[in-house]
């Protein structure tokens, strides 16, 4: 078999660059203690970190204090506490068909229990929602609005600065799933009137599984949803309300937050702009590419601005499934096929009925023979199937 190609980077990018790596094993094997717990006396590096890595990305998502910027599992983790911790009875949400199930399910649990009521706006053939539909959906009880920056199927940049403004001037609260932006797209809490963010640290921040996060706003009113230790007040019989300890409890993944500081770090070296723009390139050689077979049909939009390196893709006559395992088997192409966690995208680009489709995604290490390779890879696969169901 050929060399492995990694073209699932939507999923999580991989590899990490080498610095990441190194830096989380040198902190990991130098540093002992628990971040802020007073007495060890040990953590003064620890905390140092910690602290500088809640700078740099309250700093990369536009915010003006680092307290706000509280750590988690990952999005799915920080979108939960925000439903959760937002949300009371008789609240309206508007939210669209392009999520994630990150995001829907939290709110279906919450609707189908008779607690809230949601719009689900839709999205245009090129997958992008309109604004529009966000200001004729806001009603008397609507508390929040909650939108990907960019959808894991289609691609689309959303238009979040248009849609942070009409939540603004019509005094409703606004949170942005950036998983697929964070790192990669910029996302300004300021400029774009986004109240929250929420973020997953190994997609484009290029740091491990198992941290995240959401940066806050000022004046939200989002409760604790989770209650313990934070080596603080610890006197008080409740959860203090003081950021970050609100939304964090009990020891913090230092190791996941060192990951993070080195992959930032990284990618400011690189140049955040320079890497998307690379990866912009290729993805428009892998677009153009897959088009010129003729045998495939591509689900985005036909132009770069506005998207994220992310292609989803059929070819007639052949189940996603069966595509990704003869692309994986055959030509050791690593891709995600099927609903991608998102099956209200996949019912709106009529691929629900076909099991979803084959996603190519594009990461900082991709190189045009990676891209080559998968476009031969599915036009030899396309000829071979097409017709046959
Ligand atoms: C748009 C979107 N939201 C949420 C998530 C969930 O991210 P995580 O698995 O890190 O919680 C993903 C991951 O695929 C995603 O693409």
């Amino acid at each position: 078999m050929p060399d492995t190609i990694y073209l699932d980077n939507a999923a999580t990018t991989y590899p990490k660059p080498r610095e990441v790596h190194d830096f989380m094993h040198e902190f990991y094997s130098t540093c002992g203690g628990s971040p802020e717990r007073t007495g060890s006396g040990a953590t003064g590096r620890i905390d140092q970190i910690v602290s500088q890595t809640r700078k740099m990305l309250c700093e990369l998502f536009g915010g003006n204090d680092s307290k706000r910027l509280t750590f988690c599992y990952n999005a799915s983790d920080a979108i939960n506490q925000i439903v959760q911790g937002m949300l009371s009875p008789g609240d309206h949400v508007i939210t669209s068909r392009l999520e994630h199930n990150s995001v829907l399910r939290p709110l279906y649990h919450k609707e189908q229990a008779g607690e809230i009521e949601v719009t689900y706006i839709p999205f245009d053939g090129a997958g992008f929602i309109s604004p529009d539909d966000v200001k004729t959906s806001v009603r008397k009880n609507t508390k929040l609005v909650l939108l990907n920056h960019a959808s894991n199927v289609t691609g689309a940049v959303q238009p979040i600065a248009e849609t942070g403004k009409i939540c603004r001037e019509a005094g409703v609260y606004f949170a942005v799933d950036a998983s697929q932006t964070a790192g990669a797209i910029k996302i300004d809490a300021r400029e774009m009137n986004i109240d929250l963010i929420a973020f997953t640290g190994h997609k484009s921040l290029m740091g491990p599984v198992g941290i995240g996060g959401i940066y806050t706003g000022e004046n939200i009113p989002i409760s604790a949803t989770r209650f313990g230790g934070t080596g603080v007040f610890s006197e008080l019989r409740t959860h203090p309300e003081e950021f970050p300890y609100r939304l964090e409890c009990g020891t913090l993944n230092i190791l996941g937050v060192a990951g993070l500081y080195a992959g930032l770090n990284w990618l400011n070296k690189q140049g955040i702009e320079h890497i998307h723009a690379r990866e912009m390139d290729l993805w428009d050689r892998l677009r153009q590419g897959l088009r010129a077979t003729g045998s495939v049909i591509i689900y985005c939009a036909d132009r770069r601005e506005n998207h994220a390196p992310i292609l989803s893709f059929n070819i007639p006559g052949l189940e996603a499934a069966d595509a990704g395992a003869i692309l994986n088997a055959d030509y050791g192409i690593v891709c995600r096929t099927g609903l991608h966690c998102a099956p209200l995208v996949h019912e709106g680009i009529g691929t629900d009925k076909l099991y979803g489709a084959v996603r190519f995604s594009i990461g900082p290490f991709n190189t045009e023979e990676h891209i080559d390779r998968a476009i031969s890879a599915v036009g030899e696969i396309a000829a071979m199937y097409t017709g046959n169901l």
